[in-house]
């Protein structure tokens, strides 16, 4: 067999494609876990974003299983209207602002290969190639990875400030020298709980949010996607969001990127959808016209049968109150292993942001790649990010959390020695 060689000339790629990193860094150092775990050691793999019960066993919720199960096969099988079926569409725009009719009203939305195809559908219609969209510094990588796969950029502002609130200052300056440099701004934040951080922006924050972004609007068209892929596991105050985009001038284009993979348990159904609120109703059927353009021209039509049980758990106020009693289990035992974090971390003097609830929180160190081996060589994965390591709450039973907190506190002394 012929090995393998670097130069461009004889790559059957062309050169944009031909040296892309194959494997996640996050799902590499998940394999080496698993790995050493299958070796016999006693592994902590607090590295990925999916919600395990205090056995380690994948969090499941029987009602969404009932609903898979419920959907018609005839209708199944068939493909579904590339836009989304409307009692799915109808019943996420409900969801995604917990029934506000004026929000609603202006609302159209589209089904979509989970959130990541939501954030797509937002990044190719409201940038031009070669503009860049504006995220905070700590963002989810795949932010990067799906703008560059689409000829776009990633620009960030300062999340945190020196007291680790959200950095509106940073924002605002951000924003500005966006809408300065390109004419149009799409700024896309992940909020509440944040990934990688846990943050959740309180009603003052995303006041002063909505504020600013008025101002900018001002200069130049902006949109505003909020990426609500871990909203289901906030604090009951995370949802100050509704009241306060309701302050948005007409101006402005609202954006949700909505998702169904932890809302339902149910990563693998990919099922999401993008909303999109705009004021003006020509405006507000182009927007649906060019989503739906994008469907067409990315996968075409989502899974059926996932929309239709989606639908059904929306719709079916049974099924809807099933699945709130099966996700108010998975919260409250989130909720357990954010406490007991809260608690040890903050005795142990970790650096972290506000954590009210989510699957991650991060902890800022000054060598996160030191920091991260230093937790390996104890068993004890995490995610080093710059300037921080991501640790995924959802994937650490709460009997484990002494001892990943004892591993960071270790992994940080040792970072800031070295
Ligand atoms: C911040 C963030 N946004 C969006 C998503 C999209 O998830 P999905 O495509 O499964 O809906 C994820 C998934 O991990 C995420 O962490």
């Amino acid at each position: 067999m012929t090995a393998l060689t670097s130069s461009q000339n004889d790559s059957h790629l062309i050169a944009a494609a031909s040296n892309r990193l194959g494997d996640d860094p996050i799902f590499a150092l998940h394999g080496e876990a698993m790995r050493r775990a299958a070796e016999g050691e006693d592994i902590l793999n607090a590295t990925l974003g999916v919600l395990v019960e205090d056995d380690s066993s994948l969090c499941v919720m029987p009602s969404v299983f009932e609903a898979f199960t419920s959907v018609d096969p005839a209708r199944a099988a068939a493909y579904a209207p590339i836009a989304g079926n409307k009692e799915f569409l109808e019943g996420v725009i409900a969801d995604a602002f917990a029934g506000d009719r004026e929000l609603g009203v202006k609302s159209v939305a589209n089904a979509t290969a989970g959130g990541t195809g939501a954030l797509h559908h937002s990044i190719v219609n409201f940038l031009e190639p070669g503009q860049a969209l504006l995220t905070s510094d700590f963002f989810w990588s795949p932010y990067r990875i799906i703008a560059d796969h689409t000829r776009r950029k990633v620009g960030t502002f300062r999340m945190f400030d020196e007291e680790r609130r959200f950095n509106l200052t940073a924002l605002e300056a951000g924003l500005r020298k966006q809408m300065d440099s390109q004419g149009r701004v799409l700024l896309l934040l992940n909020f509440p709980c944040h990934n990688p951080t846990g943050y959740s922006l309180d009603a003052f924050e995303w006041q002063r949010v909505v504020e600013i972004l008025n101002e900018v609007s001002k200069l130049g068209p902006v949109a505003f996607c909020l990426d609500l892929a871990y909203a289901r596991y906030a604090a009951p105050e995370g949802a100050a969001w509704v009241a306060a985009v309701k302050g948005l001038v007409p101006q402005i284009t609202f954006l949700v990127a909505w998702s169904a993979s932890k809302a339902y348990a149910q990563y693998g159904a990919r099922v999401g959808a993008l909303i999109a609120v705009v004021q003006d109703a020509d405006q507000r059927e182009r927007v649906r016209c060019a989503l739906q353009h994008s469907s067409r021209g990315t996968w075409s039509n989502c899974n059926h049968l996932g929309l239709l049980a989606i639908a059904n758990l929306l719709q079916d106020p049974d099924l809807r109150s099933q699945a709130d009693l099966d996700r108010a289990r998975l919260v409250r035992l989130l909720s357990e292993r954010v406490a007991a974090f809260n608690g040890a971390a903050r005795s142990a003097g970790l650096d972290f942001p506000r954590y009210e609830g989510g699957f991650f929180v991060t902890v800022f160190t000054p060598n996160a790649r030191k920091t991260a081996a230093v937790c390996r060589e104890n068993g004890v994965f995490v995610v080093p990010l710059d300037g921080g390591v991501r640790i995924a709450l959802c994937a650490t039973p709460v009997a484990q959390v002494a001892r990943l907190v004892k591993a960071l506190a270790n992994g940080v002394q040792v970072a800031g020695e070295a």
